[in-house]
C-alpha cells in the first residue's frame, strides 16, 4: 500500500541535491574531498564558543533558554546593523541559515509558473528552493565579470517577480560581480521593478582586492539582502540573517515565524556575546589567510597539472575554483573514475537550472590540507589528460 498519492504538488517536485549521494560517497577517509563549500572543522573557535554558550547561563540566566521574538535578537540585530553604517536594526530579521532566506523569498514572491532569474549557473541550494515553489527559471550566462548585460536586460523583458543573485565570490564559479555589473543589475532591478534576493556567504572570505558595494547598497528599496555565519563562525550554529527595506519587513517576520516561530535563542545570545569584542575581526583575518593560502596551493597543483585545455578561474575570495573541460567531456561520468582514484569533486551540471553544462567541474579547497590539495589535483590532472586523449 502507498499513501504517496497524497503528496502535494509541491512535494512531488521535491528532488533531493545532488551533492548528497555525492558527499555521502566521498566521507569515505581515503578519499579527497574537493566537493563542498564546507568550512575547515579546525577553524572553528571551539574553545571561544565554548566559554561563551557556558558563561551565558552566568551572565544572564536561564531566560536565554525561553522563546524569543520572531525578528531575532536584539543585540545581535545591532551587531549585524553596526558592521554598515546604512543599516538600520529594525531592518534585520535573524534566521536559521541564509537557506532559510531563499525559502522565505520563495514563499514571499513566487507562485507556480512565476519567472526567476538566476545566473547561470547558481548555487544548486537556490534552484532546489525556488523550483519547489514551481518557478520557471531564466538563465543569464555569465562572464567573469557575472551577469552579461544584454541578456540580463532580455530576461527583464518576460515578467519576472524575483532576481537571485550572489554578487560576492559566488558559489559555483567563484566569480567577483564587477561594479558596473552590480550596478547595472541594481539599475534593471530597479527600472523594472522587481525584487533582488542577494545571497552573500562568502562576502568575508576577501583574499585580495577592494570591497565593492552590495547591491543592497545600490538598490536598498528592491533588495532583500541574506547573510549567515555558516562561513565565518561555523554552520552548525545555523545562524544567518535578512537585510530588507521597510515594506517587506512584515511579510518577511511573518513568513519566518510560519516557519519555525524564531530561531534559537540560546544560540543568538551566546554569538552576541562572541561578537562583543574584536574576536570576529581576527578570527576573519585568519580564515582569509588560512583560505587563500588553500587556493594558491590549488592554483599551482592545477598549473603543473592540467591540460592546457582545460579553462579555470582563480577566485579572489569564497571557497572555489571553477573549470570547464572541453566539451565532448562529461563530468558527472568522470566522477565514477575520479572516485576510483580516490578523489571528488562537484560536476557542474548541478548548478545549471536546465542540467546543462556537463562539462564543468567545482572544485572546493576548504577542507583539504595541502598534500591532499598537490595529490588530488594531480590525480584529476592525470584523469582529464586520459579523458581528452580518449575522446579525439
Ligand atoms: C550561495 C549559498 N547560499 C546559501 C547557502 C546556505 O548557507 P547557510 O548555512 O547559511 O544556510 C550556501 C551554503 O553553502 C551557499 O553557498
Amino acid at each position: 500500500m502507498t499513501l504517496s498519492r497524497h503528496f502535494s504538488d509541491r512535494a512531488q517536485r521535491m528532488k533531493p541535491l545532488a551533492i548528497r549521494d555525492i558527499l555521502k560517497k566521498g566521507a569515505d577517509p581515503e578519499i579527497i574531498p574537493f566537493i563542498a563549500g564546507q568550512p575547515e572543522p579546525s577553524l572553528f573557535p571551539t574553545q571561544a564558543i565554548g566559554y561563551q554558550s557556558n558563561h551565558i547561563f552566568e551572565s544572564q540566566g536561564p531566560e536565554v533558554l525561553q522563546y524569543g521574538n520572531s525578528q531575532g535578537l536584539e543585540k545581535l540585530r545591532h551587531w549585524i546593523a553596526g558592521r554598515d553604517s546604512h543599516v538600520d536594526p529594525n531592518n534585520v530579521v535573524i534566521i536559521s541559515g541564509s537557506q532559510q532566506a531563499l525559502d522565505i523569498s520563495a514563499k514571499l514572491f513566487v507562485m507556480p509558473g512565476d519567472k526567476v532569474i538566476v545566473a547561470s549557473p547558481t548555487y544548486a541550494g537556490a534552484l532546489g528552493t525556488y523550483s519547489l515553489y514551481g518557478a520557471d527559471f531564466i538563465g543569464v550566462p555569465c562572464d567573469d565579470e557575472g551577469m552579461l548585460p544584454e541578456a540580463l536586460e532580455a530576461a527583464m523583458q518576460n515578467d519576472p517577480r524575483l532576481i537571485y543573485c550572489i554578487p560576492n565570490f559566488m558559489n559555483p564559479t567563484g566569480v567577483n560581480m564587477s561594479l558596473a555589473r552590480r550596478e547595472h543589475l541594481a539599475r534593471m532591478a530597479q527600472q523594472y521593478d522587481v525584487p533582488i534576493i542577494e545571497d552573500d556567504p562568502y562576502g568575508e572570505l576577501r583574499f585580495e582586492g577592494e570591497r565593492l558595494p552590495n547591491i543592497q547598497e545600490l538598490a536598498p528599496e528592491h533588495t532583500m539582502y541574506a547573510s549567515t555565519f555558516s562561513k565565518i563562525l561555523a554552520p552548525g550554529l545555523r545562524l544567518a540573517w535578512i537585510v530588507a527595506p521597510d515594506w517587506l519587513m512584515e511579510k518577511l517576520i511573518t513568513a519566518k515565524q510560519t516557519s519555525d516561530l524564531q530561531s534559537a535563542t540560546y544560540t543568538q545570545h551566546f554569538v552576541s556575546e562572541l561578537l562583543e569584542d574584536d574576536f570576529i575581526v581576527h578570527h576573519i583575518g585568519r580564515l582569509r589567510h588560512y583560505y587563500k593560502k588553500q587556493r594558491d596551493v590549488m592554483v599551482t597543483a592545477m598549473k603543473e597539472s592540467f591540460p592546457s585545455e582545460i579553462n579555470y578561474s582563480i577566485p579572489t575570495g569564497g571557497m572555489f575554483i571553477w573549470c570547464e573541460l572541453p566539451e565532448q567531456l562529461n563530468a558527472t561520468q568522470l566522477l565514477e573514475q575520479a572516485f576510483d582514484k580516490k578523489v571528488a569533486y562537484m560536476p557542474g551540471s548541478a548548478f545549471f537550472h536546465d542540467g546543462s553544462g556537463h562539462h564543468t567541474v567545482r572544485l572546493s579547497f576548504t577542507i583539504v590540507n595541502e598534500t591532499q590539495i598537490k595529490e588530488g589535483i594531480s590525480l584529476l590532472g592525470g584523469l582529464f589528460k586520459e579523458a581528452i586523449a580518449s575522446s579525439v
